[in-house]
């Protein structure tokens, strides 16, 4: 009777799997603060990519781990970067069995780890930020990337990185914009996951927790610049927010689950305190009951094969 009734239903095409490659990794290196989570090398990236397409994941939104860094991200936009090398692989292994996305954000390639490039005090300079996006942005899509996760918040970077794919013919290459994200404390495993150099913070760029309403404005701005998908992160402590741009957004609307919350529940199940399968389930099942389309999950392979 509750599978007859139930009013939200998981689905493997609707879970996208969040991946780290790091350059010249000849095997993949664990993130201490992400068990189970891995930087990839090139090869076993394939492996774990195959295991996804067959698993029936919806997508995989690919993050670049790179070598050397400097103030303005050059590897970002370099075709022979990692990020783009990956991308090129990832298309060529699994592009017709799923969706090939990149993070587009300039933080895990520069010296500084901010998201963009910075003034001459020392901040992050918004509209020189943008010109980085518009390369970066073809870039990856030359490199069969599909979808482009634009996670920097910066403003206008929907408009800007439609134009440049457009003028350079990547005209079916979707952007999926991170409308509401929070400038928040669950992302600290990401920051071991891509070896940030950050230091201070992202506020001066991401939304403060304690605001609702500015999420669905960052939600509207970003559908007028043309955005395909619309992104809430993080996902747990952002259901309100979720909801309400699910309920005025007539684009896709998904949401992050990000590395604290996986963090949370790989330690506290570690530790024999909670039912983590259980909770898995609950957390996923939450965000769509709030309005997510879809779902960026650590576990998505390892749910997509409990769904099937
Ligand atoms: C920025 C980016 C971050 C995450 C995804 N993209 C870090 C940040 O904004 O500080 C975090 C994802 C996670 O915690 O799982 N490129």
């Amino acid at each position: 009777m509750r599978r007859l009734t139930a009013e939200t239903r998981l689905h493997p095409a609707e879970l996208i799997l969040p991946l780290f490659v790091r350059e010249g990794a000849t095997e993949p290196v664990p993130i201490g603060s992400m068990p189970g989570v891995s930087q990839h090398s090139l090869d076993s990236l394939k492996r774990v990519v195959n295991d996804a397409a067959e698993a029936g994941v919806g997508g995989l939104m690919l993050f670049g781990v790179p070598e050397t860094r400097d103030a303005v991200g050059s590897a970002a936009t370099d075709p022979d970067g990692i990020l783009n090398v990956a991308t090129r692989v990832l298309a060529d292994e699994v592009g017709d069995a799923l969706v090939v996305q990149t993070d587009l954000c300039l933080d895990e390639f520069t010296d500084h780890g901010h998201c963009g490039v910075l003034d001459d005090r020392g901040h992050v300079d918004n509209d020189a930020t943008l010109l980085r996006y518009r390369d970066m942005a073809v870039a990856q899509a030359d490199a069969g990337s599909q979808l482009l996760g634009l996670s920097g918040m910066m403003d206008g970077q929907v408009a800007a990185v439609r134009e440049a794919l457009d003028d350079a013919g990547h005209t079916d290459v979707v952007i999926l914009a991170y409308a509401a994200k929070y400038a928040s404390g669950f992302y600290g495993p990401f920051r071991e996951a891509v070896d940030s150099q950050l230091s201070g913070d992202r506020r001066a760029y991401q939304q403060d927790p304690a605001n609702r309403r500015e999420g669905l404005r960052e939600a509207r701005l970003d559908l007028e610049e043309g955005a395909d998908i619309l992104m809430v992160k993080p996902a747990l402590s952002y259901l309100d927010v979720l909801s309400d741009v699910a309920a005025i957004s007539d684009v896709p609307v998904w949401a992050y689950q990000v590395s604290g919350e996986y963090a949370m529940v790989e330690a506290a199940a570690a530790n024999g305190w909670i039912d983590r399968n259980r909770i898995i389930e609950e957390t996923l099942v939450g965000a769509k009951r709030a309005g997510a389309d879809a779902i960026m999950t650590y576990w998505a392979t390892e749910v997509a094969g409990w769904l099937r």
